[in-house]
């Protein structure tokens, strides 16, 4: 048994939401399937504090002979991340080998036990820790994750040429905070697309599995009230991953 599928959610661009997206997809998975989290994020891990479990350390066990860390579970979440075994201000200054090392580490020296879906939460960027989790922990599939902003989507087009030449196949890419929801009608407000006259995302040549408005609940971790946001983009990836 052991894991299934393992599934990375990347982006080259810090801070379009990859983190959040991995969380929600995670919850959104979970409610049907076995579901780990690992958090690849070494410089700054997140999924602790989403899943509001900063305070718990790991427990370690030995599984024959080796000491191995249990997850912590969270909505029934099996999670292990960077940040609760470092100390993020030392691993700041880390570079290349003690980098990848941490990550390799962290995967093989967790009993995640058996699951039909790990996620991983990638770090930005296309450095050592992104080839690390593509060459070493090899995803079957990545979700690439993007704002519309013309920035980002130059940085995803970067992400998508480093997955497909390491063989990972992409799933496809979340279109996030694009857009708003009028707090007045509940309708969806999209400006950036309003000002322009073609579609930039479409320069990705990939699937779109999803757009993801801006959301307080979003923004405040509140993974229950905000899984509706994401059924669509479960219902297409149940039938992708
Ligand atoms: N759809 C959304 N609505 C509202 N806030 C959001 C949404 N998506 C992400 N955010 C917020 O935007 C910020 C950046 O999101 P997040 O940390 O998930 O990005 P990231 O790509 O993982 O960043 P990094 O590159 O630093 O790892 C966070 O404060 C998060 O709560
Ligand atoms: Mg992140």
């Amino acid at each position: 048994m052991g894991i299934k599928k393992i599934i990375a959610i990347a982006s080259a661009k810090g801070g379009v939401g990859k983190s959040t997206v991995c969380a929600n997809l995670a919850y959104a998975f979970s409610k049907n399937h076995s579901v780990g989290i690992l958090d690849a994020d070494i410089y700054g891990p997140n999924q602790h504090l989403i899943f509001g479990i900063e305070n718990l350390k790991p427990e370690v066990i030995e599984v024959d002979g080796k000491k191995k860390f249990t997850p912590l579970i969270s909505h029934n979440i099996a999670i292990n991340s960077m940040g609760f075994i470092l100390d993020t201000a030392k691993a700041a200054m880390w570079r290349g080998p003690m980098l990848s090392g941490a990550i390799k580490q962290l995967m093989e020296s967790t009993q995640w036990g058996d699951l039909d879906f790990l996620f991983i939460d990638m770090p930005p960027g296309t450095g050592d820790a992104y080839i690390t989790v593509a060459q070493d922990l090899k995803p079957d599939h990545a979700i690439l994750v993007t704002t519309e902003s013309s920035l980002a989507i130059k940085d995803t087009i970067k992400s998508k040429a480093l997955f497909l030449k390491l063989n990972i196949p992409l799933a496809g890419y979340i279109n996030n905070m694009s857009s708003s929801i009028c707090p007045h009608c509940s309708k969806t407000i999209n400006e950036e697309q309003s000002t322009q006259k073609h579609d930039p995302l479409s320069e990705l040549e990939l699937l779109e599995l999803g757009t993801i408005p801006r959301s307080n609940d979003l923004l405040n971790f509140k993974l229950e009230e905000s899984t509706n946001l994401f059924l669509s983009s479960y219902n297409m990836l149940k039938n992708i991953l």
